[in-house]
């Protein structure tokens, strides 16, 4: 049975990746961080009892700021394929947490590299690589070819994850690729990514528990597809003879006009009286336009996107207005 193992298993695409895995087969590891309160919702339903004899399914405890615990963790599991997820991932909060930003999401990727090396170099490396890495103003399609300009403290960690993934490559011969993956969003998406924040605010004000949603700016242009369909690249691109690196994004490019168009639209709601612009949402150097071409991914293992964005955000709505329900059930029995 090939074994897996996931930093930042409890995040969107680790929860989306691991029911991939579990379904292709694989034993999956994963690691997680200490905290305070337990936050393993996104892979609850699929965790059993780590004892039970038919479990495949582990969690050990781990950091990436804590080279000591990937290497024990890397020792124990022996896996097969290694894929590097974890991450400070909030662009916003990157300038105002740089310096741990470029530790966690930068040099954590080097230590899962340099463990991945040290104690099981035959293992298959993916890199979770960002379009916030292209960044400077381009009105044109982002490929492999396109040069990076980061504008965030987390682009420029990412950049740097990215090179090291890249030599590391180079240097020492590992299967190690990485993925540049354009935005993509779920109903498990974070609730302050701005696809989220819209949709369950949109639930919210259908249900009258919420009046009104502040935003940042609606000019900027995303390219957005669905966390599962993007997992299923991440092992295609392990599964490859050579590592490489590869574009994964829809091909199309959406405003957050757009996205409060539809996710209000589901719920025939006009955002117009509901969206209230707050500076603070603006960032300090903004990444206006993203758009990718993922034709190198299609051409090389045939990989294309299954769920349109109306698709996506219908899909989003539809899952926080259940939770809106749910909400407000809980309020009028209190
Ligand atoms: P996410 O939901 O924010 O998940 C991040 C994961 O990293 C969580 O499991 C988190 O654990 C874990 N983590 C954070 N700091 C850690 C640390 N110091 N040590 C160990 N684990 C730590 O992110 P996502 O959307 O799933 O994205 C997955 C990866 O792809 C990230 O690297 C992100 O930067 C990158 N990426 C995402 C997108 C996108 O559009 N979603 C696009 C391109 C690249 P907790 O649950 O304990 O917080
Ligand atoms: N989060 C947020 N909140 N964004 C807002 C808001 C708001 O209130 N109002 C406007 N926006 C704009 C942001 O300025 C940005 O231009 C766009 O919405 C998307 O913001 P996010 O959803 O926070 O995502 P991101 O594009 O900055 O970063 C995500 O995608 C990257 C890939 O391109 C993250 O998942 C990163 O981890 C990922 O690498």
């Amino acid at each position: 049975m090939p074994k897996a193992l996931i930093t930042g298993i409890t995040g969107q695409d680790g929860s989306y990746l691991t029911e991939f895995l579990l379904a292709k087969g694989y034993e999956v590891h994963g690691i997680v961080r200490r905290s305070s309160s337990i936050a393993r919702e996104r892979i609850d339903h699929v965790r059993v009892d780590e004892h039970h004899p038919s479990a495949r399914l582990f969690l050990h405890y781990g950091d990436l700021a804590d080279s000591s615990s990937l290497g024990n963790v890397l020792a124990e599991v022996q896996p097969d394929e290694v894929y590097n997820l974890a991450a400070q991932s909030h662009v916003r909060v990157s300038f105002d947490n740089p310096e741990y930003t470029a530790d966690v999401t930068g040099l954590g990727a080097l230590r899962v590299l340099e463990a991945v090396r040290r104690v099981v170099p035959k293992s298959r490396f993916y890199q979770a690589s960002s379009s916030e890495m292209f960044g400077g103003v381009q009105n044109e399609a982002q490929s492999e070819s396109t040069p990076f300009h980061p504008r965030s403290p987390y682009a420029v960690a990412k950049v740097y994850a990215y090179w090291q993934t890249v030599n590391y490559r180079e240097a020492y011969g590992m299967h190690a690729s990485n993925g540049i993956l354009f935005n993509h969003e779920s109903p498990r998406r974070g609730e302050s990514f701005v696809t989220r924040k819209v949709t369950l605010a949109a639930a919210r004000i259908k249900m009258g528990l919420q009046d009104t949603l502040f935003l940042g700016n609606l000019d900027s242009r995303r390219d957005w597809g669905f966390a599962g369909d993007y997992v299923e690249a991440m092992w295609m691109m392990l599964q490859q003879e050579k590592a490489d690196d590869f574009v994964i994004a829809t091909g199309e490019t959406h405003s957050i006009r757009e996205l409060l168009d539809v996710a209000f639209g589901r719920l025939d709601l006009d955002w117009k009286a509901y969206v209230k612009i707050d500076p603070r949402y603006f960032r300090p150097s903004e990444v206006d336009f993203l758009l990718g071409d993922p034709s190198k991914a299609r051409k090389a293992f045939g990989w294309t996107p299954k769920v349109t964005f109306k698709q996506l955000i219908e899909m989003m709505t539809d899952a926080d207005l259940k939770l809106a329900e749910r909400e407000l059930r809980a309020k009028s029995r209190a």
